[in-house]
């Protein structure tokens, strides 16, 4: 199975998630490449895209916020996943998976994989897979055990 995953990160969360989530799928014979969303990686001969973000406001991040997470100390991004669904393809094939990370739980947290799966439903597109990962503070790093539950996640969804 050939996967792509496609993240936006400011303080490197987001990535290690995925990173992490690439060796589970690894562990069951799965192809994986990681891709920056900002690079708008091309989607060509993928079985399954794996789409990640960290929460800002809420939902996704946007202008404003990349901005305020620079400024926190994160890294400089004026595009991202919002900007990649907007030039998807119409006709979208592959399964695709979205997950996130968040500094809290419950519905006041928001979710950027809620985010984006309400997205992909405007385009007729069904998500397999929606999870959170949680980070102990704005710069990170991911809550304890959360590694390995994006280890495990990664295998299931192979
Ligand atoms: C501008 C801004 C807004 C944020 N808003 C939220 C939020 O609404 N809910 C939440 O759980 N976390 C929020 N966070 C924390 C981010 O989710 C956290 O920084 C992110 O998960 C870290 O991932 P990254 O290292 O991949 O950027 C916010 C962070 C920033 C910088």
């Amino acid at each position: 199975m050939n996967v792509l995953m496609i993240t936006e990160s400011y303080f490197g969360n987001t990535r290690r998630a995925a990173e992490a989530i690439r060796v589970g799928l690894q562990s069951r014979d799965a192809t994986v490449t990681i891709g920056d969303a900002a690079t708008g990686p091309a989607l060509t001969g993928v079985d399954l895209l794996i789409l990640g973000a960290p929460t800002h406001n809420m939902g996704l991040p946007k202008p404003a916020s990349r901005r305020q997470a620079h400024e926190k100390g994160g890294q400089a991004s004026t595009t991202g996943v919002a900007e990649l669904l907007e030039a998807l393809p119409g006709d979208l094939v592959c399964r695709v998976a979205v997950f996130d990370t968040v500094t809290g739980t419950g519905f006041f947290a928001g979710s950027a994989a809620k985010a984006i799966e309400k997205r992909l439903r405007r385009r007729s597109v069904t998500v397999i897979a929606r999870t959170s990962f949680l980070v102990t503070s704005t710069q990170g790093p991911l809550a304890d055990g959360e590694v390995d539950r994006a280890e495990q996640w990664g295998a299931s969804l192979a």
